[in-house]
């Protein structure tokens, strides 16, 4: 059996050798397969040559840009299902000079976790990926692997009080959710998923496994907001729930520019930064069509509350009148069942949803960017931006409320900068299903005219953007296997402004030689 084995193996790794045309990658993927654990690598290790290599590459691309004929392809795919694995992936990529690509759930919006631009290999962590809920602490240890759907679920099953703020859509990753700073619809209450977390264990650029208590608190610092994968990889985290109502309630009132919307739209910039912390009111202009036919705005006031409609009622039609919210308007219900209608899915549907994954073909194309709002947008500039809108096909945005919790935070207790001062966050939403070429480009080129457009509009020096809405449009490195110093500055400085250099001394200090490097990564001291 075990002679059987290792012939097989043999056979595998000289196909695999002879697949790959360059001389230079074919020598170090086959030293880096010889190097790992002999006993746990023919279940765990795909090559282009096993017959389900695509379907486990593709099961967690949620982007088809990065899924396409020409995208390049991982010489390796490594599904650890043990920490064992993930150190010996480590050491022996370290060791033969192979770039690895660290997966939790895939979204990464530019494809960062499974496509680089040189040789490389996806170390992917979707099995890793169990939730234990410690009801006496009220804490949770999540593998990065595990969807926010799984957690939510796994905490409402526990306790209908416990909840963890962070974000939207439910088949996210743990890895690259909270390594990039998490937030969602609790936010205002409770800050960011990177606020609440108190423990964490990674495997660093030497193999070892460290926890909050051996890793020092500068690198788990550095590792709540500064991205993962600049540092090493995430295995676990520990959260600290919080405390939600019994039940929440939840709104969705639609109003179109022709209704007076902007009028509307304007009131919300001033006074939903400053609402009662327990209501988070999210803005979504959608373009739909009109009774003639012809293009209109419509905007979304998307809205929760930590309470009762009793309660929430008077408090809106304090502070937010010409928003007109009725009692029929609003829904209440359990926290994690908010987590569904938050993710659009209907009144009623089973919490199991929670647990489903991205079904396989994924559904779309998609181009996302980002911005931040510091001043009230004046009334015309509203104008302008609807008409502009109307130019993009399957454009829209989500502007999200700041204030709460986020001002007081200082803005150096994590690596995410963007606290006090910021009246909400814009996304920028283009997702298509046509695959010709000409429309992809066509896409991105209306996001980025889009972004060029609002300039007048949101901060600037830097302009700011949230590293979890990746966008590699504000800088990055070609080819991504050398990390220049001045374009880290570029992206750097955007994402975590004054904090970008604690980050450059945290990862001078845990990864000298760089081994944990992107398109996008913490650059050392010394990278010119
Ligand atoms: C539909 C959709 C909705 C979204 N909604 C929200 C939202 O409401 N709020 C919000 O904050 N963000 C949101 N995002 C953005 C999302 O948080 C980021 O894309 C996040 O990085 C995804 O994490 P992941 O593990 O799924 O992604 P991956 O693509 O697996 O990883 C993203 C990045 O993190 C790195 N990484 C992943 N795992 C690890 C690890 N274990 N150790 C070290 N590095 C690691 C990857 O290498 C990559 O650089 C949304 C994205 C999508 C596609
Ligand atoms: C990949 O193919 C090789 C050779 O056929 C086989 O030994 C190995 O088990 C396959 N890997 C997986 C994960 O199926
Ligand atoms: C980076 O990758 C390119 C393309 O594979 C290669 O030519 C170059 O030598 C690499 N540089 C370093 C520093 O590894
Ligand atoms: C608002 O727009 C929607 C979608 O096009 C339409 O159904 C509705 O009738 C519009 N309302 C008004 C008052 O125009
Ligand atoms: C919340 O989910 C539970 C479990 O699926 C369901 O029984 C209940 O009806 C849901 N409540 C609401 C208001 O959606
Ligand atoms: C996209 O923009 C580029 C640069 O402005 C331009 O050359 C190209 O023609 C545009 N492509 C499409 C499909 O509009």
């Amino acid at each position: 059996m075990e002679t059987m084995g290792k012939l097989s193996f043999l056979i595998t790794t000289l196909t695999i050798v002879m697949s790959i045309s360059s001389t230079t990658s074919q020598s170090s993927i086959q030293n880096f397969l010889n190097c790992l654990p002999y006993s746990q690598v023919s279940e765990v290790i795909y090559t282009p040559n096993n017959a389900s290599f695509s379907t486990i590459l593709n099961m967690k691309i949620q982007n088809k840009r990065f899924r396409t004929t020409t995208t390049p392809k991982p010489l390796a795919i490594i599904t650890a299902r043990d920490a064992y694995l993930v150190q010996a992936t480590v050491k022996c990529a370290k060791r033969n000079n192979i770039q690895i690509r660290i997966r939790s759930g895939g979204h990464d919006y530019e494809g960062f976790s499974y496509v680089s631009d040189v040789p490389f290999i996806v170390l992917d962590l979707f099995l890793l990926n169990s939730v234990n809920v410690n009801l006496k602490e009220e804490t949770a240890w999540v593998d990065s692997g595990a969807t926010l759907g799984k957690i939510y679920y796994t905490i409402a099953k526990n306790s209908n009080s416990l909840a963890f703020p962070s974000g939207v859509c439910t088949s996210i990753g743990a890895g690259g959710h909270f390594s990039g700073g998490g937030y969602g619809n609790l936010m205002r209450k409770f800050g960011l998923s990177i606020d609440n977390i108190i423990d964490a264990k990674i495997v660093d650029a030497n193999g070892n496994i460290l926890d909050r208590k051996s890793m020092g608190e500068d690198l788990f610092w550095a590792i709540r907001g500064g991205g993962g994968a600049s540092f090493g990889v995430i295995l676990s985290w520990k959260l600290k729930l919080v405390q939600v109502t019994p039940q929440v309630t939840v709104f969705n009132v639609k109003r179109n520019v022709s209704e007076g919307a902007t009028d509307v739209v304007y009131k919300w910039q001033l006074i939903a930064p400053k609402l009662h912390k327990d209501l988070f009111i999210r803005v979504q202009p959608n373009v739909k069509i009109g009774k003639g036919g012809e293009k209109i705005v419509q905007v979304s006031f998307i809205g929760q509350f930590l309470g009762t409609v009793e309660k929430l009622l008077p408090l809106v039609s304090e502070s937010f009148p010409e928003l007109g919210l009725k009692e029929s308007d609003c829904i209440s219900m359990p926290w994690v069942n908010s987590t569904l209608f938050w993710y659009n899915k209907p009144i009623g549907t089973p919490l199991e949803a929670l647990l489903d994954e991205p079904k396989d073909p994924q559904p779309v194309y998609s181009k996302f960017k980002s911005d931040y709002v510091k001043k009230p947008i004046p009334k015309e500039g509203l104008e302008s931006i609807w008409k502009m809108m109307i130019k993009g096909e399957n454009f829209f945005m989500q502007w999200n409320p700041y204030g709460g919790r986020m001002e007081e935070i200082l803005s150096s207790e994590t690596p995410f900068p963007h606290r006090a001062g910021n009246l909400f966050l814009i996304q920028y939403l283009n997702i298509w299903i046509d695959e010709s070429p000409q429309v992809i480009e066509r896409h991105v080129n209306f996001s980025r005219l889009f972004h060029e457009f609002m300039t007048p509009y949101v901060s600037n020096s830097p302009r700011e953007a949230f590293l979890n809405y990746r966008d590699g449009d504000i800088g990055a490195n070609h080819p991504s296997n050398v990390t220049k110093f001045d374009i880290a500055r570029t992206y750097g400085s955007k994402f975590f402004k004054e904090n970008f250099e604690r980050l450059v001394n945290v990862k001078t200090k845990v990864d000298p030689d760089n081994f944990f490097r992107y398109e996008q990564s913490i650059p050392t001291r010394s990278t010119n």
